[in-house]
Formats: structure tokens, sequence, C-alpha cells
């Protein structure tokens, strides 16, 4: 067994809108673990490659773009926030536009660019525990996690909290546009033969319609610490 294998883990995977990152983001708070945010990684090379004016369809230079892109987590200089850099650059605010998340999922459906990134991944199991947010985290990436959660919501919902979060920054978007968005890129994501989205075998599924966050928080936590 190597050392990092007994380092526990919760992945937390599901389709974008469930509220995966918000919930992952409070239980590593609240757990005092280390967080993954799988997703960033993926739209940071799909920002990296756009910018290199790389073809999304050439696998190969995408590939090549995934192993030499330097993607790096940092704190915000208030310490509230986790920005992410790429290439010298904090592309943070580049990263959460629906563009950069259609790229990451059109540069994540190629094999090599999930394989140049599973090391990455991998090293961020560190003691005392980590909490990985993503799409297959408990199915491929992590799969001797001793928790795995897959959270949902209906699309209709994912597409009022997308819309809410958009509004408050001012951006001029539609619900209907980005309910179609969203079960485009669901659809995508669930029918590709590559690390497909599906609820990893024993994860414990929670449908956040209708839940607030804090209540999807508390039965993730319980999970954790009914056997700690
Ligand atoms: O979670 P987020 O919306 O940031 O992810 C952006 C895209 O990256 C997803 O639509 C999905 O295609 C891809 N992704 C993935 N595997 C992960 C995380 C994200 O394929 N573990």
């Amino acid at each position: 067994m190597s050392a990092s294998s007994s380092v526990p883990v919760l992945t937390i995977d599901g389709p974008s809108g469930s509220g995966k990152g918000t919930v992952s983001r409070r239980v590593a708070e609240h757990l005092g673990w280390h967080l993954l945010d799988s997703g960033a990684l993926y739209r940071a090379v799909g920002y990296a490659a756009s910018m290199a004016d790389i073809d999304l369809s050439d696998g190969d230079a995408v590939t090549r773009c995934a192993h030499s892109a330097r993607i790096r987590f940092r704190p915000s200089e208030d310490g509230s926030d986790t920005r992410v850099w790429v290439n010298g650059h904090d592309a943070s605010d580049e990263l959460r536009t629906e563009t950069c998340g259609a790229t990451a999922s059109a540069v994540a459906a190629i094999p090599s660019v999930r394989e140049a990134l599973k090391a990455k991944q991998l090293a961020f199991r560190k003691r005392p525990g980590l909490v990985a947010d993503g799409r297959d985290m408990g199915t491929v990436i992590f799969p001797d996690a001793p928790y795995k959660v897959f959270l949902t919501a209906s699309a209709a919902e994912r597409a009022r909290r997308r819309y809410k979060q958009l509004k408050e920054k001012g951006l001029s978007v539609t619900i209907s546009g980005l309910q179609r968005e969203i079960e485009a890129r669901d659809e995508r994501d669930a029918s590709r033969p590559v690390a497909p989205l599906r609820p990893a075998e024993g994860a414990m599924l929670v449908d956040s319609t209708g839940l607030s966050i804090d209540e999807v928080v508390a039965s993730v936590i319980a999970l954790v610490q009914a056997d700690t």
C-alpha cells in the first residue's frame, strides 16, 4: 500500500450546477482537508490551448499543451478565495465563463488529456485528507476513496442557479439558453467513451433540487463523520 492510499478521500462527482463546487469547498473547510477542483484543471487546459491558438480537434497538440501548461492554485491576496494561475497569468475569471466550460468539456473528451492530468490530480492526496470535486473522482481517479457522493439537481434548477450567479456578475444571459447549454454539456459528459459522468459504485446519491446548501453540506459531513 502506498503512503498516499492511507490518506482518506471524499469524492464529490456530479454535473455542473449541482452545487458540487460550493459543497466541496464548505465540506473541505469543515473537515480541514485539502480540496481538488478537477474541473479547473480541464478549464485551464482548454484556456491554455485557446491562448496558444491550438485547434481543439487536434488531440495530440492539446495533449502536449496539457503536459506543458503550468497550472497553479494560489490563495487570493485577502485569503478568501483560490485563484487559478495558468502559464503565469491569473486566469480565474476567464476560467469561470460558459465558453471556457464548453472548451473544457471538449478537451476532457480526449483520453490522452485525461491521462496527462491524472498525476496532477493524484498529487493532491495529502494528509489529513482530500475532498475531490469532479466527474470521475470516484470512478477513475480515486476508486479506492472511502467516501463517495454523487450530487445532482434537475437541469432547470441548475440553469436557475447559474443564471443567478451570472446576473450578479452583470452578464447578459437567459435561463432557457443556459438550460440548453447545461443539457448539451451533460449529454457530452455522460456519453463520452472515456470516463463518462456516472455515479461511482457505492456512492451516496444526493439530489439537491429543493435542498439548501446547508442541508447538502450537513448530509455529506455526516457521511464522513459516521465513520470517524
Ligand atoms: O466542473 P466544471 O464545470 O468546472 O468542469 C468543466 C468541464 O470539465 C466539465 O463539463 C467536464 O467536461 C470536464 N471535467 C471532466 N472531469 C472532471 C472535471 C471536469 O471531464 N473530473
